[in-house]
């Protein structure tokens, strides 16, 4: 018996999602064996898998089933791996595996994103930006997860008139923004919270020339901000933001915004580390947290077993540092992480011209990589 067991809905979605999840259960398996804990994995389905299935046995099709979400909320964490392809992207459909994804951060009311972003050495060069303007960045990305855009009325009418149809008539699309006070707060006061753990500088990221959401975010990050007078406290435009990420990456510590400026910004961030395929995610909020990369499901690739396994996997570390207070454990996967890139291995996704043929390993051999570098 092992001295600790967490249950882990584990759900592998679609494209990659399933083989790079296989390889993030082999190494909570290692580390379990480890550390005497048993991760009890438990696979439920999301997406366009989701779809599917529930077509086949003819129930109500959906992205986001009920057994998931049960499942979900009982759980000690939910570790996800990614959803959608273009089998379910036929953009009329009522039901979309996005839905999935959206639907259960809504419902485990998961508000708040993390997205590390750490320069390893050993990737430099495969980043597109020169290694003179990544060394030494580390930004920590706070996104704001369930308001905003993405969780605002989204509406189409037809048969509109007036300026805007050149003098006919036509469709008119409506997508709101709306974010509350107390929405604000919660992710902002986070940031800071983890700054002090930190370099103890938070730039919040805006449109406050435009928007009143972000005149509305700026009022309540200034008020937070006062509370916290050792740490610098700077707004920045989020044009502006778009820029500096790749002109100078160093002056950031750690950077909140709201949900859509993350988004955005956490995809242009994750090439400070060379791929997309680096960068993971926890998703926090008052319950169970859901853990997972910030890349899609790559269908391109799906099934070949080339996959780069590493932002699952490093999903796995931030599980274990902020589902189950295992630093140790999470510190040791890290440090693995690293280890095998130092050690010149990598996935295509990874590799550059430098690299060497048998130095460019699968899915697989990665997260075995990985295990090993762990003992
Ligand atoms: C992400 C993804 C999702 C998002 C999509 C798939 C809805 O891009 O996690 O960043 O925008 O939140
Ligand atoms: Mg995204």
């Amino acid at each position: 018996m092992a001295n600790k067991t967490y249950k882990i809905v584990t759900l592998p979605g679609d494209g990659i999602g399933p083989e790079i999840m296989a390889q993030a259960k082999r190494v909570l398996a290692a580390i379990g064996q480890a550390y005497d804990v048993d991760f009890v994995c438990q696979d439920h389905l999301i997406g366009g898998a989701a779809i599917d299935a529930t077509r086949a046995a003819g129930e109500e099709v959906t992205a986001l089933p009920q057994a998931t979400l049960d499942a979900a909320k009982a759980a000690d964490a939910v570790l996800l791996a990614a959803v959608g392809g273009p089998k379910w992207d036929d953009p009329t459909s009522p039901v979309r595996p996005e839905q999935g994804l959206l639907g259960i951060r809504k419902q485990l009311g998961l508000y708040l994103n993390l997205r590390p972003v750490r320069v390893y050495q050993a990737l430099i060069g495969a980043s597109t930006l020169k290694p003179e303007v990544l060394n030494g960045s580390d930004l920590l990305i706070v996104r704001e997860l369930t308001g905003g855009l993405y969780f605002g009325r989204h509406d189409r009418e037809h048969n509109v008139a007036g300026a805007a149809y050149g003098g006919g008539t036509g469709q008119k699309a409506v997508d709101s923004m709306e974010y509350s006070e107390y929405e604000v707060e919660r992710v902002v006061r986070w940031a800071y919270d983890a700054a002090m753990r930190r370099k103890r500088h938070v730039i919040s990221v805006d449109k406050a020339n435009v928007l009143e959401t972000s005149r509305l975010w700026r009022e309540v990050t200034h008020r937070i901000a006062a509370e916290y007078p050792d740490v610098k406290s700077e707004d920045m435009l989020v044009d502006n933001t778009a820029m500096q990420l790749v002109a100078n990456p160093r002056q950031f510590d750690v950077l909140v915004t709201e949900n859509t400026f993350g988004d955005i910004l956490s995809d242009e961030a994750s090439m400070l580390t060379g791929s997309l395929g680096m960068l993971a995610s926890a998703s926090l909020g008052d319950g169970t947290a859901l853990y997972e990369p910030s890349h899609g499901s790559a269908p391109d690739i799906a099934g070949r077993g080339i996959a780069n396994p590493l932002a699952q996997i490093l999903s796995v570390e931030l599980m274990l540092r902020y589902s189950f207070q295992m630093d140790e454990a999470a510190n040791a996967l890290a440090a693995a992480v690293e280890g095998v890139l130092d050690d010149g291995w990598r996935t295509v996704d990874i590799a550059d011209a430098s690299t060497p043929q048998d130095r460019i390993l699968g899915t697989e051999a990665m997260g075995t990589k990985v295990i090993d570098a762990l003992a």
